[in-house]
């Protein structure tokens, strides 16, 4: 039996309607066959980080967690900037990763989606910083900046900017070259 290298993504908004979960559903066009893709929906029932309950039994929701990023291959953030950073809600899932080492050497693809023309590099720099804090491997074409989002995709989660499509295919194509190699 072969079993299917598996991709998760996760937003960094958890707002009902929004726009960088919109851009995670519309990825899913672009995976290949043979991978198995999903969003993870449940960073808002993390409990705020805290290294006394991170002991040898972390709450359910943690350990829930950690097991599925450590049984994916390779990982996809889409955050929104919150007051020019991470918003609170990411940051504090990836805090409840540094002690447990799932993202070691993981491949992983970062995306920022902002109303504005700045794409929200601010937050997709601290992301990145982060990121390299937990020795993860973003992979070429794995860092992408989408300004002016709500111009560039469909209500329906279909992309109709032809220049992003092609930003988001040869991001999906680095991240599926990285975990099958
Ligand atoms: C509290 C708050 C702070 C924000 N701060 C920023 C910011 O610093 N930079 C930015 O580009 N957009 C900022 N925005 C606008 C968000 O980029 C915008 O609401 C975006 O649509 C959120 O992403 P979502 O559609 O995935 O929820 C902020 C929005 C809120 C509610």
């Amino acid at each position: 039996m072969t079993t299917h290298k598996k991709i998760i993504a996760i937003s960094g908004s958890i707002r009902e309607g929004s726009s960088n979960t919109n851009i995670l559903k519309a990825l899913a066009a672009f995976i290949p066959e043979g991978i198995d893709y999903s969003i993870y929906n449940g960073i808002q029932d993390l409990p705020h980080f805290n290294p006394d309950i991170d002991g040898t039994e972390p709450p359910a929701v943690v350990e829930s967690f950690r097991k599925t990023l450590a049984e994916s291959h390779a990982l996809i953030i889409c955050t929104p900037e919150y007051a020019k950073s991470v918003p609170g809600v990411l940051k504090n899932a990836l805090e409840w990763l540094v002690s447990s080492a799932e993202l070691y050497k993981k491949p992983v693809a970062v995306i920022t989606a902002s109303p504005a023309i700045t794409g929200g590099d601010k937050a997709h720099e601290s992301l990145l910083l982060t990121l390299g804090m937990l020795d993860t491997n973003i992979v070429e074409n794995g860092s992408l900046l989408v300004p002016s989002v709500g111009t560039k995709f469909n209500d329906n989660a279909t992309v109709k900017d032809e220049s992003t499509k092609q930003s988001l295919i040869d991001l999906i194509n680095s991240l599926v070259y990285e975990i099958n190699k």
